[in-house]
């Protein structure tokens, strides 16, 4: 059961092949620098990059998972059966790409369409294996796993999901304002980077000191609301940032590591709430910003406290936006039969504001 998956909802253009929950290929262009010094993501340019670089990524998903195979020449029939596709939430302009491609080749090969919830695709990112031939492959046996705890912690999202079952979910804890990837790369803008900046924050931070500067722990006391905000830690950086200015790199690194611990103590004091309310044996986690190192040794212990076992994708690109995990999320809907017939794809458009526990309707 092989699946084509394309993922397009903000400023990565991706492609892979999945069989079943294995990665055949995954291939991620990233738009960063076309972003970068616009400080986020401009959506009419991420459209066109993804337009321009669509047929590309699918072309070398395809070439990369089936050897030797020309896309122009050969024919994707009998190999592929079904094409998968984020519907939402995203960027309107961005998803329409994919979408489009999707059906196109849907289309042409008379093949299913499945689409998948960009927030589901991280949570199940963790499910992914590489080639049984890899050295991180596992065998694993994922009825055992539920209910489970989800923590997706993305550029545009911070959630704590309950996984009931694959398919089924609960919104346990999310932002008020803004995520905490949104909030790390507006930090890294602060102290003079380029976006996304979370990276190399976390690398400012690495050789700053957490304790220099003082800032605010949000909603200290009111951990129970499960509700992350990161507006006025910003805020309060920005003052701090004016008032230390001009900066050096001793201040950028020590400015870094403060504003890093006090976004991560808060999600790790809502995280160490929503485990003790809530018993699970696993805790997924998934998104661009658990690339972070020092968030998973955080986590980590926190889990470990717990008696839970922390799960990440085997391999730190599938953190970020990438197709594969379109793919996995869409082999449990395939087996579900959740799939969308020819006959349908004009009832079938892009949901920007699409929640993870929101049953697609077609
Ligand atoms: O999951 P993702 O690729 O896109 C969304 O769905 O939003 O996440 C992108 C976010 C950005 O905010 C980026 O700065 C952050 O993930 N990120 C990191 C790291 N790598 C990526 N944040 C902290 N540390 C990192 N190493
Ligand atoms: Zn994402």
């Amino acid at each position: 059961m092989k699946i084509l998956a394309i993922e397009t909802s903000c400023d990565e253009t991706s492609a892979a092949v999945v069989e079943g929950t294995t990665v055949l290929s995954n291939v991620v262009w990233s738009q960063s620098n076309i972003h970068s010094k616009w400080g986020g993501v401009v959506p009419n340019l991420a459209k066109r990059a993804h337009q321009e670089r669509i047929d590309w990524v699918v072309d070398q998903a395809i070439k990369k998972a089936f050897s030797g195979f020309k896309p122009n020449k050969d024919t994707l029939e009998n190999k592929i059966n079904a094409v998968a596709v984020t519907i939402g939430p995203g960027l309107a302009v961005a998803l329409e790409v994919g979408i489009n491609k999707a059906k196109e080749v849907a289309k042409h090969f008379d093949l299913p369409l499945i689409l998948v919830n960009h927030i589901e695709g991280h949570v199940l990112s963790v499910l992914s294996q590489p080639r049984p031939t890899h050295k991180n492959h596992k065998t694993q046996v994922v009825d055992d796993y539920f209910p489970a705890l989800a923590l997706v912690a993305s550029g545009k999202h911070t959630d704590i999901v309950l996984i009931k079952e694959i398919g089924g979910y609960e919104i346990i804890a999310h932002t008020m304002d803004d995520a905490l990837g949104e909030a790390l790369d507006k930090a890294a803008r602060m102290l003079g980077f380029g976006y996304p900046g979370g990276e190399m924050l976390e690398k400012m931070a690495k050789e700053g000191d957490t304790r220099k500067y003082d800032l605010p722990i949000p909603m200290m006391g009111r951990e129970s609301e499960f509700k992350f905000s990161y507006s006025g830690l910003k805020t309060a950086f920005w003052k701090l940032v004016e008032e230390e200015k001009p900066l050096d790199k001793k201040k950028i690194q020590d400015l870094a590591a403060s504003f890093q611990d006090k976004a991560f103590l808060h999600l790790e004091r809502i995280l160490k709430e929503v485990l003790t309310k809530h018993k699970t044996k696993k805790l997924f986690f998934g998104g661009g910003v658990s690339a972070n190192t020092e968030l998973r040794k955080r986590v980590r212990k926190i889990c470990k406290e717990n008696n839970v076992e922390m799960l990440l994708p085997y391999s730190k690109k599938l953190c970020g936006d990438n197709a594969a995990m379109i793919g996995v999320a869409a082999y449990y809907k395939y087996q579900r039969g959740e799939i969308v017939r020819q006959k349908d794809f004009d009832k079938t458009d892009r949901l920007p504001r699409a929640k993870i526990d929101e049953r697609l309707t077609f």
